[in-house]
C-alpha cells in the first residue's frame, strides 16, 4: 500500500498527529510489536536517544545477531541494516530511510571488486562491513574499524590478503601490523575530507586539547593525532583519558555519548574543508528523525529485503568475524 511514497521519497511519508509524544509512541510500539532499535553514534541526538542500544558497527551487529526481538528498526545505513539482515534472516529488518547509504560502500560496486579480486586468486579478501551484501558474499572475511587489526593478524603471514574498500583503514592497518596488502582504492566522503590545515589552526588555538581521530580520515591526520581508534574505542579513549579537551575526528553523532560519559569534558568536532559547510556531519546517518522511526515501526515498512543466495554467502564472512572478534574478547 506504500511501496510508491517508498519508491518516491525511500521512507513512509504519512502526516503524524499533531501534538504527538513521538517518544512514547515510539516505545509503545516497541513493546506492542516485540521490536528493538539498534542505532548507530552517528545518527541524530533524538534519535539514539530513544534506542534500546547505541553501539559502533561491530557491537550492532554482534547485538543484531543476539536478539530475539520479532523486529529489528536500525536507525543506522543501509549496510548495517543488510548485516542485521544476514545474521537474523526470520526477522523483519527496517530501516526507516532508504536513502540511508554509505559513500564508503558506494565507492565500491561488486561487479567491480569481484573483477578486481580475478587477479588475486590466492589472497584473502578482508571486507570492511562498510560494503553491500554482495561484496560481503565476494569475501573471505569481513571486518571493522574495531577489530580490522586482529582480522588481519588471524590470516597465517605467508597468505597475501586483499583489503576493500577504504584505503586509508587498510593502509593504516597496514602500518599497524607490517602487513602487505592489496588495497582496494575507497574512502568515505566524511573522514577522507576533514582538513589538515583547519586542524593544526585548532590545534595551535587549543594546545591543550588531544587530536583523536577514526582510521577512515587521511594519513596526514592520523600521522598527528595522539589516538586513532574506532568509534567505540574513541569514545572509551575520552572516559579513561585523563584530558579535558579533545579535538574529534570522526562523524560529530559520537560527541552525543562522549558527553553523556563526560559532561565537564570539551569536545571539539574536527573541521571540513569549507568553513561554511557541515562537511564533517554524514548526511546518510542523518536521513533518520523521530518522524520516520514512528511511521516506520508503525507501518513496518521500509523493509529490508535481501537475495537468499547473497545472503547466504555474506553470512560465512560474517560469522568468521563475529567468532574472530569473541576469541579476541572484543
Ligand atoms: P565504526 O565501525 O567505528 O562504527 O565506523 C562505521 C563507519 O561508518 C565509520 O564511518
Ligand atoms: Fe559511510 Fe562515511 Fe557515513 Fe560512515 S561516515 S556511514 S563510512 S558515508
Amino acid at each position: 500500500m506504500y511501496s510508491e511514497e517508498i519508491r518516491k521519497y525511500g521512507f513512509v511519508n504519512q502526516t503524524i498527529p499533531e501534538g504527538l509524544n513521538l517518544a512514547e509512541e515510539i516505545t509503545k510500539l516497541k513493546k506492542k510489536k516485540n521490536a528493538v532499535i539498534l542505532a548507530h553514534y552517528y545518527v541524530a541526538d533524538d534519535v539514539q536517544d530513544i534506542a534500546d542500544f547505541v553501539g559502533d558497527s561491530l557491537a550492532l551487529s554482534q547485538r543484531a545477531a543476539e536478539t530475539d526481538a520479532d523486529i529489528i528498526l536500525f536507525a543506522g545505513v543501509h549496510f548495517m541494516a543488510e548485516t542485521a539482515k544476514i545474521l537474523s534472516p526470520n526477522k523483519k529488518v527496517l530501516l526507516p530511510d532508504l536513502n540511508a547509504g554509505c559513500s564508503l560502500a558506494d565507492s565500491c560496486p561488486a561487479t567491480d571488486f569481484g573483477e578486481f579480486i580475478k587477479n588475486y586468486p590466492n589472497h584473502t579478501v578482508i571486507s570492511y562491513v562498510n560494503t553491500t551484501a554482495e561484496v560481503k558474499a565476494l569475501s573471505h572475511i569481513i571486518c571493522t574499524s574495531s577489530n580490522a587489526k586482529q582480522i588481519v593478524q588471524s590470516i597465517p603471514v605467508e597468505k597475501p590478503i586483499v583489503f576493500g574498500p577504504d584505503r586509508n583503514l587498510g593502509n593504516w592497518i597496514s602500518r599497524e601490523t607490517g602487513r602487505d596488502m592489496v588495497v582496494w582504492d575507497g574512502a568515505c566522503h566524511v573522514h577522507n575530507e576533514f582538513s589538515l590545515e583547519r586542524i593544526l589552526d585548532l590545534k595551535k588555538q587549543h594546545p591543550d586539547a588531544l587530536l583523536i581521530s577514526h582510521p577512515e580520515c587521511q594519513k596526514p591526520i592520523l600521522e598527528i593525532s595522539d589516538f586513532v581508534g574506532s568509534t567505540a574505542s574513541l569514545i572509551k579513549y575520552t572516559h579513561k583519558n585523563s584530558s579535558d579537551k579533545y579535538i574529534v575526528a570522526t562523524e560529530p553523532g559520537v560527541l552525543h555519548e562522549m558527553r553523556k560519559h563526560s559532561p565537564d569534558k570539551i569536545f571539539i568536532p574536527a573541521p571540513g574543508e569549507d568553513a561554511e559547510c557541515a562537511c564533517n556531519e554524514c548526511q546518510f546517518m542523518k536521513q533518520h528523525n523521530l518522524e520516520k522511526v514512528y511511521n516506520c515501526l508503525k507501518y513496518e515498512l521500509p523493509e529490508i529485503d535481501l537475495d537468499e543466495s547473497v545472503s547466504r554467502k555474506a553470512l560465512k564472512p560474517i560469522t568468521r568475524m563475529l567468532e574472530i572478534s569473541a576469541k579476541f574478547g572484543l
